[in-house]
């Protein structure tokens, strides 16, 4: 029988341990959508070697995200979760897709231009195409929500773009997937410093991994940029204040919040206090996943079988797709 829920997709990159980000942006979106669709999460391998072309550490590293989607609650017996390179026919969507791009929009994609500004040496044609896998990952199990953060909106738009096309040329094979999160807004976990998100490739001091000690969090949270604090009631909070309370928004209690919000509006608010109370609850927030996290870890035999069995559902999947694209296109000899 045929599964008539819709189909949701997504992939996390194996480039280290996940972080506040991670979990806010994409974990949590994913288990709440296990239930109710069809829901395929992937480790984003291959897109690693765009940026990470070392794969001394990526068997550890894949491991580790299976572990900590594990860890998040993803329920493998409700989610196929799977390995990007065990799925051999994304390369040969990707190959397909890559006719349908064009050199000029792939150049103008934000995250192209901040990844050659990072890694000046080594702005290879993956990373020029890296639109182009992701819009094979998600079509080739023709994907409807995608659950992803906010910065990853330009390459949905592509995918649509790349469908459409294919679409257009072919016949309608494809279906237009939207980003998606619970909260209608993508959501952006700000780093500890104010500048920008949390990031795994970027700013490690100013990020909370999931795997991070409860000491190494304190250390990182009691570091966070402050000032003197507000010298007049209401006033606007800097970018920086901004986000220690976005932070305490996700892993605090409301009454703490408002305690804090008010104490800023009333100019009593005591940065070093919200900074301890901040570390608390991101530490009783974090260890109870980081402790599942490594128990998981340690059982490889478990986290094979969870990528065999992930595997072997994705290919029978996507081999249904690849049959419509191969005859849409007129790649059926015999
Ligand atoms: P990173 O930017 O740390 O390398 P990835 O690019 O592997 O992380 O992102 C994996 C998922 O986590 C994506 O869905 C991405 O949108 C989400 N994500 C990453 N960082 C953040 C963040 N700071 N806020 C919200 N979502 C995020
Ligand atoms: N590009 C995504 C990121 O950096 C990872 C990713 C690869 C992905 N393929 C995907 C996300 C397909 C969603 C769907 O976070």
């Amino acid at each position: 029988m045929e599964n008539k829920k819709e189909i949701v997709l997504s992939g996390i990159r194996p480039t280290g341990s996940l972080h506040l980000g991670n979990y806010f942006g994409a974990l949590a979106n994913y288990v709440k959508m296990q239930d109710d669709y069809d829901c395929y999460f992937f480790v984003a391998d291959l897109h690693s070697l765009t940026t990470h072309p070392d794969t001394s550490t990526l068997k550890e590293h894949v491991k580790n995200v299976i572990a900590t989607m594990l860890a998040a609650g993803i329920d493998p017996q409700k989610a196929t979760l799977y390995n990007q390179s065990h799925l051999y026919t994304t390369s040969e969507l990707y190959l397909y897709l890559n006719m349908l791009a064009y050199k000029g929009e792939l150049e103008k994609t934000v995250t192209f231009k901040e990844k050659v500004r990072q890694h000046p040496d080594n702005v290879n044609a993956g990373l020029l195409t890296y639109p182009v896998l992701q819009a094979a990952d998600i079509l080739i199990h023709l994907a409807k929500y995608v659950p992803v953060g906010k910065d990853q909106e330009q390459h949905l738009e592509m995918t649509r773009n790349f469908a459409n096309r294919f679409n257009h040329r072919y016949g309608e094979v494809f279906p237009e997937p939207v980003a998606f999160n619970f909260n209608h807004n993508l959501v952006k976990i700000p780093s500890l410093d104010g500048e920008g998100k949390m990031s795994k490739s970027v700013n490690e001091n100013a990020t909370i991994y999931l795997t991070d000690e409860d000491e190494v969090i304190r250390k990182k949270v009691m570091k966070a940029k402050t000032d003197s604090g507000p010298t007049a009631p209401d006033s606007a909070m800097p970018d920086y204040i901004e986000n220690l309370y976005a932070l305490m928004r996700l892993v605090s209690t409301s009454d703490t919040v408002s305690h804090f919000e008010k104490a800023y509006k009333n100019c009593t608010v005591r940065y070093g206090d919200l900074k301890k109370q901040l570390a608390e609850d991101m530490v009783a927030f974090v260890a109870p996943i980081r402790r599942r996290i490594y128990e998981i870890m340690e059982d490889e035999p478990y986290i094979n079988k969870i990528m065999t069995e992930g595997a072997e559902k994705a290919n029978e999947h996507a081999n249904k797709t690849m049959v419509l694209v191969r005859n849409a296109m007129g790649l059926n000899y015999f």
